[in-house]
């Protein structure tokens, strides 16, 4: 997809992400059902920028978050990039239902779990012939911050995304008891510390936890070390 004009988010080299550009910037909480399950994305408020281009943690360990105040350079923050410029339609795995496709690329799973209820859609994707599990398989997937998981029109080979406005969500995870990534939401470019752009794609996670293994994206460490960001909803 072309990127949002004007607006960029640059890894800068073992320090912050610096925001390039007006974007809204909004907690986002996974919400959950009665059986724990992920269910809906809860907007909550936004955070005002103080500075253009402004910063945002990705050490994990600001005393300003979601903003940047310097504590990389203290604790000598590793911020190595390891995810590599492979597209995505390069590595992702394919299963193939009868009215719809579902691509995959686990490495980029944020943990967020919205692929699990009414039975995964690994599973549902094979009964899409059912147009009420078809939209439900659409509705589950297109919730997948990270975009690891994206469904395909079997008939037109065209992805079906959802509209999403470009926004920074700042995600939390009451349920796992932890905070999330930084969730790039409608196309927002994200170009590496060498100046080099990654793929734009509709819906990103970075890591902002400092933990993850695929850097700059989110791995879904942030659940296994129990980062939480203490911001206060
Ligand atoms: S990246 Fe600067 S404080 Fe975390």
């Amino acid at each position: 997809m072309k990127p949002v004009p004007g607006l960029q988010v640059k890894v800068t080299l073992n320090g912050p992400y610096e925001v390039v550009g007006v974007v809204p910037v909004r907690m986002e909480t996974i919400g959950t059902n009665l059986h724990s399950e992920s269910v809906k994305w809860i907007p909550g408020k936004t955070f005002t920028p103080n500075s253009q281009p402004f910063y945002l943690c990705r050490c994990g360990h600001s005393n300003k978050k979601p903003f940047c105040d310097d504590t990389h350079k203290k604790i000598n923050f590793d911020g190595t990039e390891t995810a590599g410029h492979t597209d995505y339609i390069d590595d992702a795995e394919l299963l193939e239902g009868p009215t719809a496709l579902l691509t995959d690329v686990q490495k980029l799973c944020a943990f967020a779990r919205y692929c699990d209820p009414n039975g995964q859609v690994w599973s549902m994707v094979n009964d899409t012939d059912s147009p009420r599990t078809r939209e439900q398989f659409i509705k589950q997937v297109g919730e997948c911050p990270s975009g690891r998981l994206v469904a395909w029109d079997r008939e037109t080979k065209k992805p079906i995304e959802p509209l999403l406005s470009p926004e920074i969500g700042v995600v939390e995870d009451p349920a796992k008891g932890s905070s999330g990534p930084l969730w790039l939401q409608g196309g927002i470019e994200v170009i590496d510390a060498d100046g080099v752009p990654y793929e734009v794609r509709n819906r990103v996670t970075l890591c902002r936890c400092g933990a993850s293994n695929n850097k700059p994206f989110c791995d879904g460490s942030h659940v296994s070390t129990g980062f939480k960001d203490n911001i206060q909803p």
